[in-house]
């Protein structure tokens, strides 16, 4: 036995949709209610889904009984904010974990290296049954901000950048894929983030957003990506002397964004 996947992302790990051009209020992401989660410092979510219906950000696992990232249940105060959002994460029709949007406010290239991180999806996930990936709707506009892929967290030459205007879809397997985003804007950016079970429903999603395995990366100066390889060991060194001091073991790299 082995996991169900999508074979559109078998070849790269991640799509890149037609952008879905529908406009949404902006509302709609405005009047969400947001809550801190962990030790993403300032960045904000706004849970669509979680494991009872709360505001509440925590893996499903962390609850009693623990279960895997599928079968989130909306929480109703959140889905009457936001009934487009919420109609644009069933419209794949595949089964929804953990759905929320994201608040990140504008940062570095360097400091979205060193927030690079692998999600959890699919802790307790059984065998047989389908992977779970995660959709990315950019609610706001931000052209000139890049989501950054990298298959090796601490090599820039496995690194994918996806500009994000309005509407871009990304899927990706969070799992594999170390990522963050540069938010290049001087406002909050907006994201949909969906958990969402490969399978025939999302297959068919993928295919009817041609969904690109290849996406054109985006350039950067080599300087800026040397600068930040030095930046991101810089900070790790900082953080383990930090750690050490207070008598820690180095814990592994934290899923910023769950
Ligand atoms: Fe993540």
């Amino acid at each position: 036995m082995s996991f169900v996947t999508s074979p559109a992302l078998d070849e790269t790990g991640y799509v890149a949709l037609d952008r879905d051009d529908r406009a949404i209020d902006a509302a709609e992401w405005q009047e969400l209610e947001y809550i801190g989660w962990r030790s993403s410092g300032i960045t904000r979510f706004a849970p669509l889904t979680s494991y009872a219906g709360d505001v509440d950000c925590n893996g499903f696992w962390n609850h009693t009984p623990p279960r895997t990232d599928k079968d989130g249940v909306w929480i109703e105060p959140q889905v009457e904010r936001a009934p487009t959002i919420v109609a644009r994460a069933q419209e794949p029709g595949a089964n929804i974990g953990r759905c929320r949007v994201i608040e990140l406010q504008p940062n570095t290239y360097a400091d979205a290296i060193y927030n690079l991180h692998q999600d959890d999806n699919n802790r307790l996930n059984e065998d047989g049954t389908g992977w779970v990936v995660r959709g990315m709707l950019n609610l706001t506009d931000d052209p000139d901000s890049l989501m950054i892929l990298r298959e090796d967290r601490f090599d820039p030459a496995t690194e994918v950048r996806l500009p994000l205007p309005a509407g871009s879809r990304v899927i990706v397997d969070t799992q594999r894929f170390w990522h963050a985003v540069w938010h290049r804007g001087t406002a909050p950016r907006y994201s949909l983030i969906t958990s969402w079970t490969s399978g025939p429903e999302l297959d068919a999603y993928i295919a009817a957003g041609h969904g690109d395995p290849n996406a054109q990366s985006v350039a950067l100066d080599q300087q800026l990506v040397d600068d930040a390889q030095v930046e991101l060991h810089r900070r790790i060194e900082e953080r383990r002397r930090a750690f050490e001091a207070a008598g820690i073991t180095m814990e592994p790299p934290a899923s910023l964004y769950g």
